[in-house]
């Protein structure tokens, strides 16, 4: 149960959260569809965006991340242009804002002061925002024009994981309302609630396979002290936020890379038995970040593919149930989630609650 506060039977919260999404996947289905398929998100809302010319997407760490999917979801089925940006940038290097701006507030908790400072110059400003949270009544949900609820449950792990796939759906759904308003035919033909079906049903299919996560990480990712995640366009989104769970709680230096941009002086680092995770859930990108794959290969990297199904190649570590190619991020975090666990686990570190972090940051 995603209410549940307590870990239960497993050793930590962050393996619970994992497991957990799934079940939240199909209660965003409830909770933003209704049984004869309308949308449930406030007119309100949807009109407003539609006025605007301009969104603006504002987070931090796992948030903004969720932030560049999201663009994409966005600009797919609306044609709004977005523009993601990092809060505590933001509040000090305004950029020129259209003339019709509309704010998004990506925030697990609702209470990150990087966030709020942005939040509270847009308001000066008496310009239109929308916080999207996990936590009901959190400063920024209260000081924001509207909010939508992420219903995760509690997030109790430092290292976020059903907060960042459930940010991605709620703005799957959101994007669907706007576009379907804006009378886009891409919107018009998603079929969110059969897609997000299918994306929880493969989420249970990976989180039912721990024993080969557990396995990889130790043959790919023990004694390493480096390693780089690369993709392309939503691969490469999710890239970074890979590598930042393998930062997080393992300590290992991750960095998360467009697979192309490699080569133009990262590539320097790569050494004999450097790991590369290589992210393909796109036909046409992934065929070029093959080429990337073979390029560290050459220099002595050892390469883990995570591939979708229908674009896997025999040697590929891990092939992901197919899913629609806008909610690929859905899927192909999983197995990075599931890496950067067993990497913590297989060290011995504290898992739940690594150094030098906060679950909630809420000073400057
Ligand atoms: C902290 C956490 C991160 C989180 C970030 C943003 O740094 O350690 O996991 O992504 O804050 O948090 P928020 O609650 O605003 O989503």
């Amino acid at each position: 149960d995603a209410n549940d506060t307590e870990k239960g039977l497993y050793p930590h919260y962050m393996l619970k959260e994992i497991d957990e999404q799934p079940a939240v996947m199909r209660t965003l289905i409830q909770e933003y569809v209704t049984p004869t398929g309308e949308s449930t998100i406030p007119v309100e809302i949807v009109s407003e965006m539609a006025e605007s010319d301009r969104i603006y997407v504002v987070g931090c760490g796992t948030s903004w991340h969720a932030g560049l999917v999201g663009k994409k979801m966005l600009e797919e089925l609306t044609q709004i242009p977005v523009e993601v940006h990092l809060a505590s940038e933001m509040g000090y290097d305004m950029p020129i804002l259209s003339k019709k701006p509309f704010f998004i507030f990506l925030t697990q908790s609702g209470e990150t002061a990087d966030s709020r400072q942005v939040l509270v110059k847009i308001n000066e400003m008496k310009l239109p925002s929308l916080t999207i949270t996990n936590v009901k009544g959190s400063t920024l949900s209260r000081e924001a024009t509207h909010t939508l609820l992420l219903h995760a449950g509690p997030e109790i792990a430092v290292a976020s994981t059903k907060a960042y796939t459930s940010q991605i759906s709620v703005m799957l759904f959101l994007a669907k309302a706007l576009g379907e308003k804006l009378g886009q035919e891409k919107a018009k033909g998603l079929d969110i609630v059969h897609e997000l079906g299918i994306v929880a049903a493969a989420m249970e299919s990976l989180v039912d396979d721990k024993d080969h996560y557990s396995e990889l990480s130790q043959s790919f990712l023990n004694e390493t002290r480096n390693a780089f995640y690369i993709g392309r366009g939503l691969d490469y989104a999710v890239s970074l936020e890979g590598a930042l769970k393998l930062k997080e709680i393992s300590y290992i230096q991750a960095e998360g890379f467009a697979a192309g941009e490699l080569k133009h002086g990262t590539i320097a680092l790569i050494e004999k038995g450097t790991p590369v995770v290589a992210l393909i859930s796109n036909k046409e990108m992934g065929s070029h970040t093959r080429g990337n794959i073979k390029e560290v290969e050459s220099r002595g990297a050892k390469s883990l593919v995570i591939a979708l199904e229908g674009l896997e190649k025999e040697t590929d570590a891990i092939v992901l149930p197919h899913v629609h190619e806008l909610v690929t991020p859905l899927v192909t975090v999983i197995p990075l989630q599931l890496l950067a666990y067993y990497a913590s686990l297989q060290r011995d570190l504290d898992v739940d609650k690594p150094r030098n972090l906060a679950k909630s940051v809420t000073v400057e």
